[in-house]
Parts: C-alpha cells; sequence; structure tokens
C-alpha cells in the first residue's frame, strides 16, 4: 500500500506509477534526502515534537539506509514513486513506529524543494572549482605565449595581429565570469524551504532556523508559498550552465578551425582526436565537436524547465518534477565537458609559425600603416584610403604591404620613410597596442598577474 494510500478504493495503475514515479532519476537525491530528514528529525527532537528516542532511533536508522544505498544494497520501488517516499518506506521497514513519525510537520513539497537547493549548492560549487582548474590551464598557456603573434579577426576575416597569450587571457576573463555566476547560483539556492509544509506553513512549533543551521544554509525562505514553488534557483544553475557551456562551445569552434589543414595553429593531441572508419587520413576533433553539439542539449535544459514553469499556478503542482532530469542533464554535462576540455586543451601543441605566418600574410598591419601616415601628419580618413588602395595594389600583386620597396610605398604617399618597415613590423603592431586590456606581452603580462590574483583570492 501506498504511504498515502489511505483515501484510496483502488490501487494505482501500472501504467500510472510508470508514468509519474521519480525514483528512476530523482535517486540521484538520496543524500541531500536523507541529510535533510536527519536535520528534521533532530529538530523534531530538540522541540519536544517527538520524542527523544524517537528521533535518535531515526537518525541512526537513516544512516545506516544511506549506507546501504551507498553500498548498492538497496534495490528501490517505482511503486513507493520518489526517493523521499523510498527512503522514508526503507525507514518504516528498518525501524518500525518510529519511522512512521518522520513526516510530522513536513510535506514532500518542502522536502524535494529543499533536496534540490542542497543538490544545486554541491554542483554550483563543484562547477566553479572545474572552471578554476581550467582558469589554470589557461594562465599557463598564456604565460608561455604573450610573444606568439597570431592573428585576431573579425568576421572570420584576419584583421589585427594580436598574440596567443591574449586570446587565451579572452577566454580566462569569460570563465572567470562564469565561476561568479555559479557563486551566484549557490547564493540563491542556500535558503532552507523546509518548514513551509505542503503550501501553507504547519502547526507544529518547528525551529526552522535550527534545521537550516544543522544544514549550513545561510537564512530560511521567507514565504511558505514560495517555498515550495520557487524552481529559479534551479534555473539559475541552468542558465549559468548554459552560458559556461556557450563559451566553451565559442572556443571549441576556434580549436577546430586551428586545427583544420587550413589554419593548422594548433595540433591536437592523438589521444584527443578520432580517426575515420573509411578515410584513413583523417583526424578529426571529435570532443571539441560533441561539446559544441552537447552546448544545445543544456540550452534545451534551460528553456524546457523555463517552458514547464511559465504557466503554473501556486503553489506545488507535479509538473515541477520536471526540473530534475534537466538539472542532473545540464550538471553531467557541464562537468565532463569541463573535464574533457581542459585536458583536451593542455595537450594542444600550438603552431607559432603557423600563427606568425597567417598575422603576416593577411594585411593585418593595414591599421598599423594608416597610423603611420597619420603620425606624419595625414588625416586618418585620407590616411585609411591611401592604404586602402596600397592593399588593392598588393591583393592584385599577390604581396604583402612590407613586400613592398620604399619608392614603391612612395608612390602611394610621399610620407612614407625607411621606418615604415620597423613601424608597421607584426612585433611593432603587437607591442603598440598597449593600451590597459592591450595585447602588448607588458600588458598581457599584467593580465595574467591580475588574473592570478582574483583566482587567489576568489573564495566558495
Ligand atoms: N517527486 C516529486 C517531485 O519531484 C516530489 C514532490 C511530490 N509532491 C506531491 N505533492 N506529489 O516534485
Amino acid at each position: 500500500m501506498k504511504l498515502w494510500g489511505g483515501r484510496f478504493e483502488k490501487k494505482t495503475d501500472g501504467l500510472v506509477d510508470d508514468f509519474h514515479s521519480s525514483i528512476t532519476f530523482d535517486k540521484r537525491l538520496y543524500r541531500q534526502d536523507i541529510a535533510g530528514s536527519i536535520a528534521h528529525a533532530t529538530m523534531l527532537g530538540e522541540q519536544g515534537i517527538l520524542s527523544k528516542e524517537d528521533a535518535d532511533a531515526i537518525v541512526e536508522g537513516l544512516r545506516a539506509i544511506e549506507a546501504d544505498i551507498a553500498a548498492g544494497r538497496v534495490q528501490f520501488e517505482l511503486d513507493a514513486e520518489d526517493i523521499h517516499m523510498n527512503v522514508e518506506k526503507l525507514l518504516i521497514q528498518r525501524i518500525g513506529e518510529a519511522g512512521k513519525r518522520l513526516h510530522t510537520g513536513r510535506s514532500r513539497n518542502d522536502q524535494v524543494a529543499l533536496d534540490c537547493r542542497m543538490y544545486v549548492k554541491e554542483a554550483a560549487r563543484e562547477a566553479a572549482s572545474l572552471m578554476r582548474e581550467l582558469c589554470e590551464t589557461l594562465l599557463s598557456i598564456a604565460s608561455a605565449h604573450t610573444q606568439t603573434i597570431m592573428p585576431g579577426y573579425t568576421h572570420l576575416q584576419r584583421a589585427q595581429p594580436v598574440t596567443l597569450g591574449h586570446h587565451m587571457m579572452a577566454y580566462f576573463q569569460m570563465f572567470t565570469r562564469d565561476m561568479q555566476r555559479m557563486k551566484e547560483v549557490f547564493t540563491h539556492a542556500d535558503v532552507m524551504p523546509l518548514g513551509s509544509g505542503a503550501l501553507a506553513g504547519t502547526t507544529y512549533p518547528l525551529n526552522r532556523e535550527r534545521v537550516s543551521q544543522l544544514l549550513g544554509f545561510s537564512s530560511i525562505t521567507a514565504n511558505s508559498l514560495d517555498g515550495v514553488s520557487d524552481r529559479d534557483f534551479v534555473c539559475d544553475y541552468l542558465y549559468a550552465a548554459s552560458v559556461c557551456m556557450m563559451h566553451l562551445s565559442r572556443f571549441c569552434e576556434e580549436l577546430i578551425l586551428w586545427n583544420s589543414h587550413e589554419f593548422r595553429f594548433v595540433e591536437m593531441d592523438d589521444a584527443y582526436a578520432t580517426g575515420s572508419s573509411i578515410m584513413p587520413q583523417k583526424k578529426n576533433p571529435d570532443v571539441a565537436e560533441l561539446i559544441r553539439g552537447k552546448t544545445g542539449r543544456v540550452y534545451g535544459d534551460l528553456t524546457g524547465l523555463l517552458t514547464t514553469l511559465k504557466g503554473l499556478p501556486l503553489a506545488y503542482n507535479k509538473d515541477m518534477q520536471e526540473d530534475k532530469e534537466a538539472l542532473f542533464d545540464a550538471r553531467d554535462t557541464l562537468v565532463k565537458s569541463l573535464v574533457v576540455f581542459q585536458a583536451m586543451l593542455a595537450s594542444c601543441t600550438f603552431r607559432e609559425d603557423n600563427m606568425a605566418r597567417g598575422a603576416a600574410g593577411g594585411f593585418t598591419n593595414a591599421t598599423d600603416a594608416a597610423d603611420y601616415l597619420v603620425k606624419k601628419g595625414m588625416p586618418f580618413r585620407d590616411a585609411h584610403a591611401v592604404i586602402g588602395h596600397l592593399v588593392l595594389h598588393c591583393i592584385r600583386e599577390n604581396k604583402a604591404i612590407l613586400d613592398l620597396t620604399l619608392p614603391e610605398l612612395k608612390a602611394f604617399s610621399p610620407l612614407f620613410e625607411q621606418d615604415v618597415f620597423e613601424a608597421c613590423s607584426m612585433h611593432a603592431c603587437v607591442t603598440q597596442r598597449c593600451v590597459p586590456g592591450g595585447p602588448a606581452p607588458e600588458r598581457v603580462q599584467e593580465s595574467i598577474q591580475a588574473g592570478r590574483a582574483w583566482l587567489d583570492g576568489f573564495s566558495f
């Protein structure tokens, strides 16, 4: 018989059990569920709502059940619906009468809200710590490549030279924001809902603050209806995961391009690439492609849950059970993606020669050539036009700007002097871009130092 079977005259149809039961996936919440129940029972005992003996028996029984589940000794029952009732049933089987008193002053509605909040707190912390490892890898690649010149792109057209170190530090900035976002996710989840009951609180003199303290929460929810209906904190996690996946996906897209024979900026390690079943020459960047692909499913988890929630009246509705698979899927996907991405990135060999060639070959010094004429007195708009003509000429001749001789350059503007060859060299183009936040090696060095300090100071 169901734990709630009293007012029913018929057994649940097998189809319904199969359809509405969540135990197949929410068993992942068993640690949170048991910790929550232990705190609840402890408080009930302290408040005199349960006898000391019953509370102790419950706590002891729950600890034993947790050990059994962890050791794989428990067969969950579909019939018992979800993790909350499976655990309660196991408890009653194990300790009898006292077990039936655990659910005093509590509903599955505040219980599941509690479990999910604890789960999200753990997931947010885990994500931030994996992001930290990725940031460490980025710092070390950036440190090794503050002088490695490569073309920077807009519209996927070579634009102006940057360095590989500068490029890596761009991603560093993104992932530090992702870390902060995860910290905010934690803060929103860190509010304890037990005591909200089914929707309208409870008549028992619960000590909600005590439960909050026992479970390491910072505060308690302020409204019982909201306490059981709020899944914003799950959406927060899914959003933070989506943004991080978006960053990973963009990075993957670049690595896929850079690994192609058309670019050859990077050589992926054999251990992180795969072959083709038919084309013997292939070495495919499958890992990067899969992360890019999986980004879509994490977005799906976010939009799916937002859509599930949008039409729900207060307070709890069973629709909300749909939060879990989205949350679990996003966490699994994010964690695996971060772990494998970090390992793949750390194993990449960057081809400095091809990057330098790429920077030199794509007129990436055209802006600098215009700026050169500006420094010699020409208005920028005129200089832009002169260099435009010069580039057109070079394209026709299949030459770079600095392949031309000084007399050839002077034909475009008499302001060109011998010093143009130094002023528009790739090296000068990068080192002169020393505005704060720019790619000049000294600036990137500073940003690495600031990044190091930020990481060291980031506590979560
Ligand atoms: N398995 C349910 C969920 O995940 C638990 C809460 C059920 N509450 C209820 N009133 N049916 O949402």
